[in-house]
């Protein structure tokens, strides 16, 4: 089977491009709920950015549940280090309260910029309330979070609509438009697992013959997406699945090692793809045991460094920058392998 690799993002920026290891021609229609209509205010990845050095910037991430996730921490941290930017880099484990507060003591530090990645979609307007009336602009990364437009400076981050829209259209000219789908879904209530579910739903409701037969959480990581799929495959709906759709590359390497361990083989008698492209993926698709997985780029430190470095300066900023994301099978997956980043 041919795969068409095609970009999502109208105003992608070339340093997320160029790092995410992609490269595939921009496709003739903007991606993403808001967006913009300018450039995407960057020249990531290129040069040290003049106003970067001592700029205090306090990051709140969601944790540590993915190799997504560890990338993404790995970029922001490495980009400031590379440009001199304080960062002050907090570890929600993927508790809403974890990463209030740490927005809380970044107010109270006097940071200069606060960044972060939104657990979970709702409940941000009172924290983000309090930044603004200290002044302290807010880059919200990767993740929406569902506030009015005046709590946050921009948004830099993944069309997840989109992306659940890639993984349905591949599978629809995979299966021809019949399969039993098991699903195995993101973290509840954050804006991936809302909107991949979404996206791929809106793409499997062109074929009749595509049901889901099943859905439930696996919180984007290995273990839970193993334990998930090891508990489906024991009851009577799981003997029906021929499809593992996952929100994460973790999940469907967990719910993989579930489907070997009853000696099918995951890749041919159950169809498995996802989100995410990272490596670990790549090296299931080689192996034959992962069918396909849409890029998610974790690659925004250079981005979200810009961005504060222009925040400081005054600037005002898009609202919205799309990153441009791929899709891959196997039949790419060992001629990409040695050019994924992450
Ligand atoms: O928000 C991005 C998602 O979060 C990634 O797809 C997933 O792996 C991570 O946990």
């Amino acid at each position: 089977m041919k795969i068409d690799r095609f970009a999502v993002s109208l105003f992608a920026t070339c340093g997320i491009l160029l790092s995410s290891g992609c490269g595939g021609p921009a496709a003739d229609k903007p991606a993403g709920d808001k967006p913009t209509d300018t450039p995407a205010p960057t020249t990531a990845g290129t040069t040290a950015n003049a106003g970067a050095k001592g700029l205090k910037l306090g990051f709140a991430q969601v944790g540590a549940e993915s190799g997504w996730r560890t990338a993404n921490t790995e970029s922001i941290k490495s980009e400031c280090e590379k440009q001199g930017v304080d960062l002050k880099f907090s570890d929600a484990q993927q508790k809403q309260e974890n990463q209030i507060k740490a927005i809380r003591s970044f107010i109270a530090q006097g940071v200069d910029v606060i960044a972060f990645s939104p657990v979970v979609e709702t409940g941000w307007a009172p924290v983000l309330q309090e930044a603004k009336r200290a002044h302290i602009p807010v880059i919200v990364s990767d993740r929406r979070a569902d506030v009015p437009d005046d709590l946050y400076a921009t948004f830099i981050g993944s069309d997840f609509i989109k992306e659940g829209e890639m993984a349905g259209e591949w599978l629809v000219k995979k299966t021809g438009g019949t399969a039993n789908i098991a699903e195995l879904t993101g973290t509840p209530g954050s804006a991936p697992a809302n909107d991949r579910a979404k996206g791929f739903r809106t793409a499997i409701g062109k074929a009749a013959g595509l049901k889901i037969v099943f859905s439930q959480t696996g919180e984007f990581t290995r273990t839970k997406g193993k334990e998930v799929m090891e508990a489906l495959l024991k009851s009577p709906v799981g003997n029906t699945v021929n499809v593992v759709f996952a929100h994460n590359d973790d999940m469907a390497l967990g719910a993989i090692q579930a489907i070997e361990a009853t000696g099918k083989k995951p890749g041919k008698d159950i169809v498995v793809l996802s989100i995410d492209g990272i490596k670990d993926g790549f090296k299931a698709m080689v192996d034959g045991k992962l069918n396909c997985s849409v890029e998610c780029n974790p690659l925004l430190g250079p981005n979200i460094i810009d961005a504060a470095v222009q925040l400081k300066a005054g600037k005002t900023l898009p609202k919205r920058t799309v990153v441009q994301d791929g899709i891959f099978d196997q039949s790419v997956a060992a001629k990409e392998l040695p050019n994924r980043k992450y």
